[in-house]
């Protein structure tokens, strides 16, 4: 008979509500038992659409001190991941965290250091490495047809977090965000191009520019060129300014031929062979709708089973905090205009 884990939700903002509530809720092996959110309504709305009769909270150590739960999802604003899965950890508590993990390497090898010491799980939300076409590319590239990775381009660029979450001015804010698109969409890019390479960037360059969010004080485009650490070469680019229609594609271009991955509109993964020449277009669903029903990636059962040791969490600390990494050497580069090499 399958354990049920006891899971609390801490911020009910929009991920919270679209992805993390909805797929606890969908899962047979989590117990949504808790929300917390400094806006008491949020937390009583979210709670009563998913797990009516939740205890609500407004303070999160409350919340770990009194609903007796084994995991929570932290789903608050970049500068609070760290502290708040700190002392969830110290509580005796699983974390699963939302993306960016942390603002510093140092807050997120702290954030290591809490859960090793406290023997509990520490993952982070790295979500679009469930995404179908992203799964299936992984298979595809571990199967060896499209022969070495020899350039990569990746794109993440939408019209700004003020369309995604209308309340969540802190976007905008460095102090509480840290960095703009180059770590709100970046980060998952960076993530992804490391998942389906299975290689590390070795060295990268960067420039960032505010052009369009005047009154933000974070950048809202970013594009690196990287260097990974065997010589394949590539791009990564991310962008609050993008019109019309969503980019959000990643393509690997390799000896044997091209995987494009939501490059191509109803073609979510397509390879084109040169031996023999032929195009195969991959039976995977699109990537997910935001609608408040989930994305059908399972996080929350899949962050229950981790905790119940029956599977390896999708992204542990460990590489979350190496996808940040990325990031931050992107930072350094575009502040300095010199290229920053990642030690390995
Ligand atoms: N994995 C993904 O695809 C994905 C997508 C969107 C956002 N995110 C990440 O999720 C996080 C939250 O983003 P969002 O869009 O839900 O933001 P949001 O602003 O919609 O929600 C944040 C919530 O946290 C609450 N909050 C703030 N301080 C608090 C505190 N001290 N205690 C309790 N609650 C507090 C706010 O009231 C708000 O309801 C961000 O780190 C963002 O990068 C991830």
């Amino acid at each position: 008979m399958s354990t049920k884990i006891r899971i609390g939700i801490i911020g009910c903002g929009a991920i919270a509500e679209r992805l993390h509530a909805p797929e606890y809720a969908n899962s047979p092996d989590a117990d949504l038992v808790a929300f917390c959110d400094v806006v008491k309504s949020k937390a009583e709305s979210i709670a009563s659409k998913f797990a009516p009769g939740a205890h609500v909270f407004t303070d999160y150590m409350q919340l770990l001190k009194n609903a007796d739960v084994q995991g929570v999802s932290v789903c608050l604003p970049n500068y609070l991941h760290g502290p708040v899965s700190i002392n969830s950890l110290k509580a005796g508590c699983n974390v699963l965290v939302e993306k960016p993990m942390a603002t510093s390497m140092a807050e997120s090898r702290r954030m290591l250091e809490a859960a090793r010491k406290a023997g509990k799980l520490l993952a982070v939300n790295q979500s679009q490495r469930l995404f179908p076409a992203h799964a299936k590319a992984r298979e595809v590239m571990a199967s060896g047809i499209m022969g070495k990775v020899l350039h990569v381009s990746a794109m993440f660029g939408h019209a700004g977090p003020e369309y995604w979450s209308p309340s969540g001015k802190w976007f905008f804010d460095k102090k509480k965000a840290r960095f703009g698109a180059m770590a709100d969409l970046g980060v998952h890019k960076a993530d992804l191009v490391r998942y389906l390479t299975c290689k590390e960037v070795g060295s990268i360059s960067a420039f960032f520019e505010r052009l369009e969010k005047k009154s933000a004080s974070v950048e809202d485009n970013f594009v690196a060129a990287l260097k990974f650490t065997d010589g394949t070469v590539g791009t990564l680019a991310a962008s609050w300014t993008v019109k019309g229609a969503e980019a959000n594609y990643t393509i690997l271009y390799c000896t044997n031929g091209t995987l494009s991955i939501c490059a191509f509109p109803g073609r979510p993964l397509v390879a084109h062979l040169i031996h023999p020449e032929c195009e195969i277009n991959f039976d995977v669903p699109p990537p997910p709708e935001n609608d408040d029903n989930g994305w059908g990636l399972d996080i929350g059962g899949r962050f229950c089973r981790a905790i119940k040791g029956e599977e390896e969490p999708y992204c542990s600390g460990e590489e979350g905090m190496k996808s940040l990494e990325v990031i931050l050497a992107a930072e350094k580069a575009a502040l300095s205009g010199r290229t920053v090499r990642i030690k390995h």
